[in-house]
């Protein structure tokens, strides 16, 4: 795992929970004071570039799978700077937005084995969602090895690449929607002479404890909201008053700008 922040450190979170052996994992980060906190959250070794400038090179060599963890700008950086430490079968996959497989490749040593993952952070908690799709010369066993990383801990689906930019705009930024619908609901509740607590935690468990009614993958939202919604009711009226207001509208232009974003990331990288 290069790079071991809150992407990264939900997939190895996940992997670990799943029963992933930690001594199979090697991990870098750029600071000391990262490497720190990571070992202490994961119980691994972590090494830092900071203190040492071979730490990424010496954790790709040797490695079945590389999982590239930094900020999309670094990405194509981190592919020169590990290539001559990757074997010829190291299947290198990415989690970044917006870095295109092609991009990738030009970066890497010829024929190296891409695949590039949407994933999300509720892998951290066994409840991830996660698109991929392999470059020019991954095959069916390189993306096998990318979904193992997160079959434990998440729903993995393939993609055509030219997807991956939706499969963003809905999973992988999608928890930021949830966790604000908790910070606006809890304004909400003080706005409404709630004490700020008090309104902070019914809004928390309730997102959470509908996640959780969520997770059955056989229910439909729909179906569900329509349960909780009597004819004249106090949710019918929050509801309507929401699709009056163009929420539809609002969350479909949220998600076009998160996919132009991809687009725009991929164009300048
Ligand atoms: N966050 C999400 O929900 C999410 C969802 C889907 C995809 N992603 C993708 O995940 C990637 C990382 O995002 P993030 O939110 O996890 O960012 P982050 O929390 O800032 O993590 C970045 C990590 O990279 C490390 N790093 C920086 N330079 C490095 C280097 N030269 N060598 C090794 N490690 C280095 C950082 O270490 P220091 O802490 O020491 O700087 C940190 O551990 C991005 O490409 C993003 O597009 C994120």
């Amino acid at each position: 795992m290069l790079g071991l922040g809150n992407m990264n450190g939900a997939i190895l979170a996940g992997m670990l929970a799943a029963g992933t052996d930690p001594a199979g994992v090697c991990a870098t980060v750029h600071s000391e004071d990262s490497a720190r906190a990571a070992e202490e959250r994961h119980g691994i070794a972590v090494s830092c570039t900071e203190r040492d400038p071979e730490a990424n090179r010496n954790a790709a060599s040797g490695a079945d799978v590389v999982v590239l963890g930094v900020k999309p700008r670094y990405i194509r950086t981190l592919c020169r700077e590990i290539s001559t430490a990757l074997a010829p079968e190291t299947v290198v996959v990415s989690v970044a937005a917006g870095i295109t497989t092609a991009a990738m490749e030009e970066s890497l040593p010829e024929g190296q084995p891409v695949v590039r993952t949407m994933p999300n952070t509720p892998l951290t908690v066994g409840m991830g969602a996660v698109g991929l799709a392999g470059g020019r010369t991954a095959t069916e066993e390189h993306l096998e090895m990318a979904e193992r990383l997160f079959a434990g801990s998440g729903s993995v689906h393939r993609v055509a690449e030219d997807q991956i930019d939706a499969v963003a705009a809905v999973s992988g930024s999608g928890p930021a929607y949830a966790f604000l619908l908790a910070e606006l609901m809890a304004a909400g509740g003080a706005e409404l002479g709630l004490d700020e607590p008090l309104a902070k935690e019914l809004a928390r468990s309730t997102v959470a404890g509908a996640g959780r009614m969520l997770a059955d993958p056989d229910v439909d939202p729909a179906v569900l909201r329509r349960a909780v919604t009597s004819p004249n009711g106090t949710t019918e009226a929050a509801v309507e008053s929401f699709l009056d207001a163009g929420l539809a509208r609002l969350i479909a232009d949220g998600m076009r700008a998160s996919a132009e974003r991809g687009r725009q990331i991929s164009q300048e990288n």
